[in-house]
């Protein structure tokens, strides 16, 4: 298969603006702080210190739904991949201002990481608004794809959530067919308003509040891993 997974080449930007003093010093010194070491486990033990719940969120963009989510659960452990510089000092800068030590964070590729992952070791992996490639001959590049897919099956607990969030109708559409397709993911919605309006402990993204401004529907997305 082509997608994400096999193909492991990152598309996009990976920076848009220089960084200020202030910001470089965060990189500098605040980023190899807090970064999932390159070799080794990628463990709770191995990142906090000890065994906690496991949250997982690929493309963070600025880093809100992160921290607050981090925030929110004090006692878990937060991994954050993002490639976007600009995105990770965005989430360096809430973890220095609202003194987040339950984050770690790796920019780059998120497939990186949760492949270091042992098995059934994450409670939740986030994907919100994922880059929506709408164009038919970029399908594969979605993260939504079987290859990235099996990654996070395997890395979820049973009983573990996957949440996918988007205001693109094709991307939305192609999610639910492959999410559709497979057999160890329960969808979590019982009415309509279970995946239209968004649901409690699930922050608002600055991808998702850019889309309510430009008048798009949003949808959330909540899968079970069985
Ligand atoms: C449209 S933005 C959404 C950002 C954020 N989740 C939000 O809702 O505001 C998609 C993000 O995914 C990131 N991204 C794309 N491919 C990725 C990958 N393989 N691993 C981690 N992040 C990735 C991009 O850099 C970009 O910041």
């Amino acid at each position: 298969m082509n997608d994400p997974a096999t193909i492991r080449r990152l598309y996009g930007r990976s920076q848009n603006h220089a960084l200020r003093v202030g910001q470089a010093a965060l990189v500098e010194e605040l980023l190899p702080a807090i970064s999932v070491p390159e070799t080794g486990p990628v463990t709770a033990a191995a990142l906090f210190g000890a065994d906690r719940p496991l949250h997982f969120e690929i493309g963070f963009g600025a880093g809100e739904h992160l921290a607050d989510r981090a925030d929110m659960l004090p006692d878990h452990g937060f991994i954050g991949c993002e490639p976007f510089l600009n995105g990770v000092v965005g989430a360096l800068q809430h973890i220095r201002d609202r003194n987040l030590p339950n984050i770690r964070l790796h920019m780059g590729d998120a497939l990186d990481v949760i492949e270091r992952l042992p098995d059934a070791s994450l409670r939740f992996v986030y994907l919100l608004h994922p880059d929506p490639w709408p164009k038919a001959r970029h399908a594969k590049r979605r993260m939504a794809n079987h290859g990235p897919m099996d990654l996070i099956a395997a890395k979820l607990q049973p009983g573990g959530e996957f949440r996918l969030g988007t205001d693109d109708p094709t991307y939305c559409r192609w999610a639910m067919m492959i999410l559709d397709q497979r057999r160890d993911f329960e969808w979590l919605a019982e009415k309509p308003a279970d995946f239209l309006v968004r649901p409690s402990g699930w922050p608002e993204t600055r991808y998702e509040r850019k889309a309510r401004t430009k008048g798009h529907e949003v949808w959330y997305f909540r899968y079970r891993r069985i």
